[in-house]
């Protein structure tokens, strides 16, 4: 797919606050600081579309965009922060949770793991979460230029088996780099394909 255009929308509060739409919708989602803006950016091919930052807990809002003026993808703030002190810890979960649920345009959500760590306790509640909601999701690697070919085979290798251990099936799932511009097709394939074959 090309991107011809991307104009961010607007931020929202809270679900409610988004005005209804025909549109497909999809959402990034995952851990703060696991890279969710550059990935967007990256796909978007726009450098500073959604913001980005070092530390965890950039991305506050429901951040909407509009591409090639027929679908929409949202940018949403992290579940849980590794590096921040508690007394500054903002819990987004239900935030993310009640657009996730009320979104009726919402088609899929891509799920962003950091490709250097071990499975995780909140990842794998969520998608857990995500399951019995029956809200369609595909998981994206991040940050694969940040560990060897080997590491991340590895890694990959003990995600999906953990997975395996609660799933009969395994998501879609992709391997992305911002950095090295790794995923970008195959992410925007999938989107355009489920945009041709879904009617809401
Ligand atoms: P919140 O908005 O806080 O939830 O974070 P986020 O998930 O949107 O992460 P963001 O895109 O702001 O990136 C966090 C940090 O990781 C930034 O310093 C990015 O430059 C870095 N980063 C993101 N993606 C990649 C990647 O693919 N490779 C490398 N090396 N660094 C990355
Ligand atoms: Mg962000």
């Amino acid at each position: 797919m090309d991107i011809r255009s991307a104009e961010f929308v607007s931020s929202y509060t809270t679900y409610k606050d988004c005005p209804k739409s025909k549109v497909p919708e999809y959402a990034f989602v995952g851990r703060s600081n696991v890279g969710k803006s550059s990935l967007i950016n990256m796909l978007l091919d726009r450098k500073k579309l959604a913001k980005t930052s070092q530390s965890p807990g950039k991305t506050q809002l429901i951040n909407q965009f509009n591409i090639n003026n027929n679908w929409y993808l949202v940018d949403l703030p992290g579940y849980g922060f590794a590096k921040v002190a508690k007394s500054v810890r903002k819990d987004f979960s239900k935030l993310i949770n009640e657009y996730i649920l009320n979104r009726e345009n919402l088609i899929c959500v891509f799920v962003l793991i950091d490709s250097r760590h071990d499975p995780q306790k909140n990842d794998l509640g969520f998608m857990r979460w995500l399951g019995e909601n029956e809200v369609p999701f595909c998981m994206i690697f991040t940050k694969a230029d940040k560990l060897s070919s080997s590491a991340l085979n590895k890694n990959l290798k003990n995600y999906k088996k953990e997975m395996l251990k609660e799933w009969e099936a395994l998501p879609e799932i992709f391997i992305s780099s911002s950095e090295k511009r790794l995923g970008r097709i195959e992410i925007l394939d999938y989107i355009d394909n489920l945009n041709k074959t879904i009617k809401i």
